[in-house]
C-alpha cells in the first residue's frame, strides 16, 4: 500500500537551478503549493524565468496543457527575502536548497526549528553533507537533543537529494540520518515519488552514494588534464562515445558547478581522510580564479552568460 506524504503545502528555500527545479516539479507533478524563498531578488527573477520557459516548452511539446501550466505556476508563490524563513512557518514539509556549506546549513536548519511546526518535515538537498549533522542543528535553543521534543525536532530531518537539472532527472536518493525517525522516510519518498521520482536509499556518509562515485570520476578527468594525458575535447569525447555519458565529465563538472564540485570533493576528502578523494590542484585553482562554470559563464569550457 503506498503511504500518504500528507504534504498541503512545500516550502523551497533557495532558488538556484536546484530550488527552482524542485519547486516546478512539486507544483507541476505534485500538485502542491510552493513557498520559494531567496534572500536574492536577482535569483528570483532569474528562477521564475526559467521555470515559465520550461512550462512553456511543455506546452509546446504537448506534454501539458496551457491551463496545467498555468496551475503550475500559479501554484509557486514568492517569499521575498525582507520575510525570511518566517514566511515559511506553516508550511508541511520545506526543502532546503542553498549552496554547500555546513555553517549556512546549520543556521538555516537553526531557523527552521524556531520557526517551523514540529510535525513539518525537514529535508535538505545537500550533496554530500552529513545530514546527521544538520539534524543536530535543528532543534531548539535550550532543548536537549537526548530529551522528547529534542528526538521529535531532529527526526524530522531528512536527506531529499534531487539532480540536475531536476525535471529532467528521473533520481531522488534519499538519505537518513541517525536520528531520523521512519515516518519522516516513508512520507518524503512518497513525496519524491509523487514528484515524479524514482528513489533510491543511502546511508549518510560523505557524498552518499552518488557522489561518492561521481566525484572521484570528475576528479580523476581533471587530474588527466592536469597531466597533459589528453586534451579536454579528447577527455569528454572519450566518456561520451566510448561509454555512452550524455556529457563528458569535464562538461558535467561546469554543469555542476566547479565550486560545488570543489566543495563536495573537499566534504568527501575531509569526510574519510581518504586520499583518493583529495581535490586536484587545477580545480582548486580554477576556483580560486572564480571560474565556476556553465553558471558564470567560465569553466573548462566558455559559456554565453
Ligand atoms: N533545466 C531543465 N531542463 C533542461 C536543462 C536545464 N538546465 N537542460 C536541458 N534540459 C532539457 C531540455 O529542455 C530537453 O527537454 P525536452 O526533451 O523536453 O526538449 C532535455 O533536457 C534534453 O536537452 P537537450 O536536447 O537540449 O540536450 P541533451 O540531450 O544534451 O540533454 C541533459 C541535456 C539532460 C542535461 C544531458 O546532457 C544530461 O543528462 N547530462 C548529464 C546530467 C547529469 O549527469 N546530471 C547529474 C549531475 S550530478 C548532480 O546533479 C548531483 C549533485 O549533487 C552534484
Amino acid at each position: 500500500m503506498s503511504i500518504a506524504h500528507g504534504i498541503r503545502s512545500l516550502g523551497v528555500l533557495g532558488a538556484g537551478q536546484m530550488g527552482m527545479g524542485i519547486a516546478l516539479v512539486a507544483a507541476l507533478r505534485a500538485k502542491v503549493p510552493v513557498l520559494l524563498h531567496d534572500r536574492s531578488p536577482e535569483q528570483i527573477t532569474k528562477g521564475l524565468s526559467l521555470m515559465d520557459k520550461l512550462l512553456a516548452k511543455d506546452v509546446a511539446k504537448g506534454r501539458i496543457t496551457s491551463e496545467q501550466s498555468k496551475e503550475a505556476r500559479d501554484r509557486v508563490t514568492i517569499v521575498g527575502g525582507e520575510v525570511g524563513v518566517k514566511g515559511l512557518r506553516d508550511v508541511d514539509m520545506v526543502i532546503e536548497a542553498v549552496s554547500e556549506s555546513l555553517p549556512l546549513k546549520q543556521s538555516i536548519f537553526a531557523s527552521f526549528a524556531a520557526e517551523l511546526r514540529l510535525d513539518a518535515i525537514l529535508a535538505s538537498n545537500t550533496s554530500s553533507i552529513s545530514i546527521t549533522k544538520i539534524a543536530a542543528s535543528a532543534i531548539p535553543n535550550n532543548v536537549s537533543a537526548a530529551s522528547e521534543e529534542g528526538k521529535k525536532s531532529a527526526g524530522r530531518v531528512v536527506g531529499l537529494h534531487f539532480f540536475n537539472p531536476v525535471p529532467v532527472m528521473k533520481l531522488v536518493e534519499l538519505i537518513s540520518a541517525l536520528q531520523t525517525t521512519p515516518e519522516t522516510l516513508d512520507r518524503a519518498r512518497a513525496f519524491a515519488v509523487a514528484c515524479g521520482k524514482e528513489v533510491t536509499t543511502s546511508k549518510d556518509v560523505p557524498g552518499f552514494v552518488s557522489n561518492a562515485l561521481l566525484m572521484p570520476f570528475i576528479n580523476e578527468a581533471i587530474m588527466c588534464l592536469e597531466k597533459g594525458t589528453a586534451t579536454r575535447d579528447d577527455i569528454d569525447t572519450t566518456l561520451k562515445l566510448g561509454m555512452n555519458h550524455p556529457m563528458g565529465p569535464l562538461q558535467l563538472a561546469d554543469f555542476i558547478g566547479l565550486d560545488t564540485c570543489l566543495a563536495i570533493q573537499q566534504t568527501l576528502y575531509e569526510g574519510t581522510r581518504d586520499s583518493k578523494y583529495r581535490p586536484s590542484v587545477l580545480l582548486e585553482r580554477m576556483v580560486d580564479a572564480q571560474w565556476y562554470g556553465k553558471k558564470n559563464g567560465k569553466g573548462f569550457y566558455e559559456y554565453d552568460s
